[in-house]
């Protein structure tokens, strides 16, 4: 009689465990939707931050390295004016990177890169790059952008 009643009060718990198991299958079931609409979305989030973060650091070294041939936006100086809508559409980044990490040979432009003698790692370098790019929404039309102070006029 004892042990009857022990498999009763056994079943009703374990009824009830099943029953909470349900439950708990049922809400992770309604969940999922609802996971798979946030996380994209929190995942672009984080993308924009990071890209953002990207173009600080490259600020950063822009100014220390670049503003003062190019300058502080990159309006151009002795260097060409690396704001301008033809320099910016005329280039892709890995042509900007390039650039930068090897320089142009018999010019003040030096090579940036540590492969090339210069101080900068490739991750500065693409940070300097999408710091560039950052402006090409806004980019002014600029048609003689390689010669800003048109030191090269009548040559
Ligand atoms: C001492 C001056 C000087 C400094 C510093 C300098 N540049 Fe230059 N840069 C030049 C000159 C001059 C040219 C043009 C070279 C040529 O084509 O004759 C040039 C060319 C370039 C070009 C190529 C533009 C084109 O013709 O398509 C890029 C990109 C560039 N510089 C980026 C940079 C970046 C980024 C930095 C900093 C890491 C930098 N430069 C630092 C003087 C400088």
């Amino acid at each position: 009689m004892a042990e009857r009643e022990y498999d009763v009060e056994l079943e009703k718990s374990t009824n009830e465990w099943m029953k909470w198991g349900f439950l708990i299958m049922l809400i992770m079931v309604a969940i999922f939707p609802v996971y798979r609409i946030y996380e994209p979305s929190a995942r672009a989030d984080a993308r924009d931050v990071q890209a953002a973060s990207l173009v600080e650091q490259g600020s950063a070294i822009y100014s220390l390295n670049c503003a003062s041939c190019h300058g502080a936006m990159g309006e151009g100086g002795v260097g060409p004016a690396l704001n301008s809508k033809q320099f910016l559409t005329s280039a892709v980044d890995d042509q900007i990177n390039g650039l930068i990490a090897v320089g142009v040979p018999g010019s003040q432009m030096s090579a940036y890169s540590l492969d090339f003698g210069g101080p900068l790692t490739s991750e500065q370098i693409e940070a300097i790059t999408a710091f560039l790019r950052n402006w090409e929404e806004e980019a002014p039309d600029f048609p003689g952008w390689r010669d800003p102070l048109g030191l090269l006029e009548g040559n």
